[in-house]
């Protein structure tokens, strides 16, 4: 799911009796990215690298980056440049994740400052890669002039960094745990399968092995992540094809987990036995994902989508049948080549139709490689703009409707960390929405005691993207 966060990743303590080295990495994009980041950082600690929040001073800077929208290498570029300056004088500057992955070497020809280049199915390799730079750059300095003193690795070995991982040890009351990577979707204007790769399923063991791991270290709500989550398809230990629902029913079993969720979906993937796991499995909570991108069926088309607004809604007509409770979100692309007026007209008619609680909309961006940077017709930018600004009026609109109608209810918020002030605590409600709200304890460890339980909060105020409430005691 897209929540477009730039983030640090928490602090995790460095490995006894070695010297620290200092690491700062930034994760761009999406939660995938921020999956990948927490792993990055558990991988390097026991090196002896000791994650710090900024850039200043670190040995080691880990660009986790994100190709989706150009604005997003625009950004990567500018860090870098930034990095550099601030970091240590001999830093080692790496870039990794889908932008590592899209430009390969050729990144280090435009940003020469960058040392290692990588993508996200290599980098479980990074302490390899570390070595050998520090082990060229060593070499060099002893005379040796063409010791080599960069590495480019943009490799897709299947699943095999799942493997080479080390078990997480810093996770949270709501983590994320990736289960699928990979898109065969091919929408047109998408770089996502070419720099995550084709559909790829963890095996089923594999995952309750790390979701059994995150229970016991006091996970209570697991997020699965895939760029195409409900087309998951694992095996299990004998060999029987899992969907998803039934994926989601054994997870249900560990003790501890309270809630599951999952991102991103496909409306082709909607199967059956997902909408009756909406109903049935009573951990997973009642919200759903599900992009539809545009409203108009003859950009649908163009975006390569394979469903029309109208099966669209007749999904989501249906998803509701089974769950009538559900909160429901989207992501839309504004500006996509050849749409015009009424194109766009649609769009904001299907996403009244649709009645999210909340959705992304995005102004549609070229991306090189892929089949829509071609076609004729491009949106001006102008355009692109201002139809963006109408449409998140809409979404903004429906989301405050959405969010008022929790006012004077009481609701069950996991609690994920402190709050803005000593009595106040945050959290998200069963339909994903972040909630502050006052314990009345004015003792700021008895507060932070009841970060991982589920409480009961009364709302009193909603606002345009949380809620306000106190604790029912
Ligand atoms: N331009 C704008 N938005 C895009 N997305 C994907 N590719 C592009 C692009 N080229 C959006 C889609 C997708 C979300 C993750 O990002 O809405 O669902
Ligand atoms: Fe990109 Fe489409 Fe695949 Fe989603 S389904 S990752 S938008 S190609």
């Amino acid at each position: 799911m897209p929540v477009r966060i730039e983030h640090a990743v928490e602090n995790t303590t460095p490995a006894a009796n070695q010297a620290a080295k200092r690491m700062f990495i930034k994760s761009y994009g999406c939660q995938m990215n921020v999956y990948d980041g927490l792993r990055m950082a558990e991988l390097l600690t026991p090196l002896g690298y000791e994650l710090q929040d900024a850039a200043d001073g670190a040995d080691l800077v880990i660009l986790n980056t994100c190709h989706i929208r150009e604005k997003a290498d625009d950004k990567m570029f500018s860090d870098i440049g930034r990095f550099r300056k601030t970091a240590a004088d001999n830093a080692i500057i790496a870039v990794g994740g889908c932008t590592g992955q899209a430009l390969g070497a050729k990144l280090m020809q435009q940003a020469p400052a960058v040392s290692i280049v990588f993508g996200p199915q290599t980098y479980h390799r990074l302490p390899e890669f570390i070595e050998k730079v520090e082990t060229g750059r060593t070499q060099r300095a002893a005379g040796h002039k063409n010791a080599p003193i960069r590495v480019s690795d943009t490799d897709f070995p299947e699943l095999e960094k799942f493997d080479k991982l080390p078990q997480a040890n810093s996770y949270g009351p709501s983590a994320f745990l990736t289960i699928q990577e990979g898109c065969d979707k091919f929408c047109t204007y998408c770089v996502v399968p070419y720099t995550r790769g084709a559909e790829i399923s963890r095996p089923v063991n594999h995952i309750l092995e790390e979701a059994q791991e995150m229970a016991e270290n006091g996970t209570r709500e697991l997020v699965l992540l895939g760029q195409n989550v409900n087309a998951y398809h694992g095996e299990d230990v004998d060999g029987n094809e899992v969907t998803l629902a039934k994926l989601l029913d054994k997870l249900a079993e560990i003790e501890g987990i309270a809630r599951l969720r999952f991102v991103t979906s496909h409306p082709q993937n909607t199967t059956q036995d997902l909408m009756e796991a909406f109903r049935d499995n009573p951990k997973l909570m009642p919200f759903f994902h599900l992009p539809v991108q545009a409203g108009s069926n003859k950009i649908l088309q163009a975006m390569n989508r394979s469903h029309t607004a109208e099966e669209y809604l007749a999904i989501l007509d249906k998803v509701r049948e089974y769950c009538p409770d559900i909160a429901m979100s989207g992501d839309f692309i504004v500006g996509f080549p050849g749409e015009t007026e009424e194109d766009y007209q649609q769009t904001l008619a299907i996403a009244h139709a649709s009645k999210y609680v909340y959705a992304y909309s995005f102004a549609y961006s070229p991306r090189p490689g892929t089949p829509a940077a071609d076609m004729p017709n491009q949106v001006p930018e102008d355009i692109k703009k201002e139809r963006l600004a109408g449409l998140q009026a809409v979404l903004d609109n429906s989301q405050e409707e959405f969010n008022k109608t929790f006012e004077g209810k009481t609701i069950e918020v996991l609690v994920e960390e402190m709050g803005g002030k000593i009595d106040q605590l945050r959290g998200r409600s069963p339909h994903n929405v972040a909630v502050n709200f006052t314990t009345g304890l004015t003792s700021e460890k008895l507060n932070r005691r009841l970060i991982g339980d589920i409480l009961k909060v009364k709302i009193t105020e909603a606002g345009a993207k949380s809620l306000m409430g106190e604790l029912i005691s």
